[in-house]
């Protein structure tokens, strides 16, 4: 893999160091590139302004976040995701009774398929993507289950200069059609007269970091505008497959009552379904986001 530049090191950067001390939290690094565990918080009480910041800012430090022996409620789980920002609703997905924004996920020894099993971006078929998502576990099986993260910061950087200024300016197609019809049929949902499409460029600037992350994924992209289809597919292959190096990624070990919280802007996640016949089980909540720049 093209990710060294001579004998001067990794072209990508490691997560900078915490730009200021955290004081409400703990913030415990699991690699140099991305996620971190936090501690001293429990999300069943109402969290504090200097809390909700600091999260924040570990959230930009980190890009995935994560917090153990959490026992929320749906009403909880909501009402940490507000703190952030407007909640998203799921354009297919089932969601639980009266609550549209709390997105079911649950695979068990019944279910045809699992959530997220390849490479994405949660609805980057959006016009205005998803910021984050806030996944909350209850169920786990016994090993197994566990989710894939990786940066698309890392991946950005790792491209040679040649290929950062040949993806300068391109645009490529997000369309949920092919992700979504029909997907969610053996669970009840109906499917809907149309799905999101949306056009973003292939390189974003991320909102408040600055920093410029690759912005295609194998689960949406279809194809990049305005080149020839077969050197969009060569492209995008090509991206698919740097941006799943193993050295952009972390993995998550799942317990009852763990919470994930990634930034949809800079992540890209994959869910393993190694688990059948064995049940694993919780919610989603999505945070609303930006028209990516
Ligand atoms: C998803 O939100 O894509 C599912 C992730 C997971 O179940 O770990």
């Amino acid at each position: 893999m093209n990710v060294l530049r001579g004998n001067q090191g990794p072209r990508y950067r490691h997560a900078p160091e915490a730009s200021a001390p955290y004081d409400s939290i703990t913030v415990d690094r699991l690699t140099p590139i991305i996620g971190a565990e936090i501690g001293g918080v429990d999300l069943s009480e109402p969290l504090g302004n200097r809390a909700r910041d600091e999260i924040q800012r570990a959230l930009a430090e980190h890009l995935v976040i994560f917090f153990r022996d959490q026992d929320i409620t749906p009403a909880q789980h909501l009402a940490f995701g507000r703190l952030f920002g407007e909640l998203h609703v799921h354009p297919a997905a089932p969601h639980a009774p009266g609550e549209p924004e709390l997105m079911i996920i649950h695979a068990d020894a019944n279910s045809p398929r699992a959530n997220g099993e390849g490479w994405h971006t949660d609805v980057s078929c959006d016009e205005a993507p998803p910021m984050g998502s806030i996944l909350h576990i209850r169920t786990c099986p016994p090993t197994g289950g566990d989710t894939l993260f990786a940066s698309m910061y890392a991946a950005y950087e790792a491209l040679s200069d040649r290929m950062k200024a040949y993806l300068e300016g391109l645009t490529a197609i997000h369309d949920g059609e092919p992700v979504y019809r029909g997907t969610y049929a053996n669970l009840g949902a109906a499917d809907k007269p149309v799905y999101p499409r949306a056009e973003h460029p292939v390189v974003r600037t991320h909102p408040v970091t600055g920093r410029r992350a690759l912005y295609v994924n194998r689960g949406f992209t279809t194809r990049i505008v305005g080149i020839p289809a077969d050197e969009s597919e060569a492209i995008l292959g090509y991206l698919y497959e740097h941006a799943e190096n193993p050295l952009f990624q972390c993995r998550f070990r799942w317990r009852a009552n763990s919470i994930a919280f990634w930034d949809n802007r800079c992540v890209q996640h994959r869910a393993m379904w190694d688990y059948w016949p064995q049940t694993r089980s919780g919610h989603r909540v999505t945070v609303q986001g930006e028209r990516p720049l």
